[in-house]
């Protein structure tokens, strides 16, 4: 079976400025035990950047946290697991609203980091788990050894 997630490697994270490094750590640790260095730049970008939204938007939901049950107000989450030929890049936050990727002016500091997970990720999307909140995701290919080379390729 190709299509099974496996090795799922979960981490709570604070909602605090501090987390998107945290998250960068895991998803090195997780990626050096998988020997995937090849990978590790891209996903600690990508994952940085999910985690520093979910941050943004679970802070200011805190109403929305404390409605979902077993959610603590202070945390968001991630994971990152295998399927098949692909790694999966997944961060949980309470907040309803939902991921808009922006048209940012030249001028404006904000709104270029969906942008990036467009460009990098095989692919993206969020969606709505049971209990509550929102799970935004992102994959990344496994490539072959022999295609291991440059790292950072947009996809699309
Ligand atoms: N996890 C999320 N929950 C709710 N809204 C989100 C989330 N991630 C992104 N967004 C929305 O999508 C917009 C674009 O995100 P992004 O491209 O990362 O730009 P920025 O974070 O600089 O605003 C955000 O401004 C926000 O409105
Ligand atoms: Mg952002």
């Amino acid at each position: 079976m190709t299509d099974v997630a496996s090795s799922t490697q979960y981490l709570k994270l604070s909602v605090f400025p501090t987390s998107p490094y945290y998250a960068r750590v895991h998803v090195r640790r997780v990626l050096e035990s998988w020997h995937r260095d090849d990978l590790i730049e891209t996903a600690q970008l990508l994952v940085s950047e999910l985690v520093s939204n979910a941050i943004t938007a679970h802070a200011a939901c805190p109403e929305a946290a404390k409605a979902i049950p077993h959610a603590d107000p202070d945390q968001i989450w991630m994971d990152v697991y295998r399927m098949g030929e692909t790694v999966v890049l997944r961060v949980w936050d309470a907040s309803p609203l939902t991921p808009v990727v922006r048209d940012p002016h030249p001028d404006d500091e904000n709104g270029r980091g969906l942008h990036l997970v467009e460009l990098l990720a095989t692919d993206w999307g969020y969606y709505r788990p049971t209990p509550g909140g929102k799970i935004v995701w992102c994959t990344l290919a496994l490539p072959p050894p022999e295609e291991r080379e440059g790292t950072i390729q947009p996809h699309r």
